[in-house]
């Protein structure tokens, strides 16, 4: 039989000290879901993991902004605070946190957190200073809420890799589980991001999620030269007019090392510019998807 979810109200807290007081009453064990709000189903399959795992669930909405860069896209990032609340609701979310920028950056504020290495290639070559901004804020966003498990998506698959060496690394009390990555029925994979796409990009768009089933389709052929595999994801994306490779890499899994010959298995991620938004996606071959 199911397990019944007494459904209290959801709680929002705006300050850590709020936070705090709500964690002392929350039952253990607690599943938290960071995000940066704008909230979709890749979000949300995290949710419904965090409820399903846990006695109580807290996500936060935060939109970061030391993760971005100059160029990068903070001020227009997209937020829709009062839907974001009432997928969260209908979700049975415990507690939502939702921080001011001022209290989670005092102006004095100097200390931070750095993964060396995983953060070297990719996104971290990609955006500097970036992964900087994201651990730094996870593990406040930890200390602050002190989960029992977190939940990350693999659609951002460098990013758990560094959180969860983060976690390993400093000995944080906590699980890191990362879940898959949520597609729309065409196989886009979701991001708060594909509002900035037109029509028009949107189709194009999909080449992405392609380039990836060439590869997995390459693969299962036995096909094992990195080298070749991604000149024919190239060649493919190349067609798509409207599209400007950023980057494609063939990389360890574990170590993000950028691979000649695939032995056991590899993470295939690839960034595409369509239009105005930088669309990220990947695959792991030889693993799980
Ligand atoms: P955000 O982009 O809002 O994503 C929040 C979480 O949702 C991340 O773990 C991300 O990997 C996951 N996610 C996004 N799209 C997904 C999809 N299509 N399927 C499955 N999971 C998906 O990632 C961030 O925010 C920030 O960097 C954050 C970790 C909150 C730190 O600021």
């Amino acid at each position: 039989m199911g397990q019944l979810h007494l459904s209290n109200t959801m709680q929002i807290a705006s300050s850590i000290a709020e936070m705090r007081e709500l964690r002392r009453q929350l039952p253990e064990p607690v599943g938290f879901v960071p995000t940066m709000g704008f909230l979709h189903e890749g979000h949300l399959s995290l949710v419904r993991r965090a409820r399903a795992e846990n006695k109580s669930v807290v996500a936060s909405i935060f939109v970061n902004p030391t993760q971005f860069g100059p160029n990068d896209d903070f001020e227009a990032y997209p937020r829709d605070e009062e839907r974001d609340l009432a997928q969260l609701e209908a979700e049975n979310t415990d507690v939502i946190l939702m921080p001011q920028p001022s209290e989670m950056y005092p102006v004095d504020a100097s200390s931070w957190v750095v993964v060396e290495g995983l953060t070297d290639g990719l996104e971290g070559a990609a955006r500097p200073g970036h992964f900087r901004g994201v651990t730094t804020i996870v593990a406040k966003l930890f200390n602050i809420v002190e989960p029992t498990r977190s939940y990350f998506g693999q659609k951002d698959a460098q990013q758990a890799l560094v959180i969860q060496k983060m976690a390993k690394d400093l000995n944080m009390n906590l699980e890191v589980i990362v879940c898959p990555t949520v597609r729309e029925p065409d196989g886009l994979a979701m991001s708060s991001r594909n509002v900035y796409l037109n029509p028009d990009e949107r189709r194009s768009a999909l080449v992405l999620n392609e380039s990836l089933k060439l590869a997995q389709q390459l693969f299962d052929d036995g096909e094992r030269d990195a080298g070749l595999i991604k000149r024919k994801m190239r060649e493919m994306i190349e067609r798509e007019p409207k599209s400007e490779i950023d980057y494609i890499s063939i990389a360890d899994t574990s170590t993000l090392a950028e691979l000649d010959r695939i032995e056991d298995g590899a993470l295939v991620s690839l960034v595409v510019k369509i239009g105005k938004p930088r669309l990220l996606d990947n695959v792991i071959l030889g693993g799980p998807a």
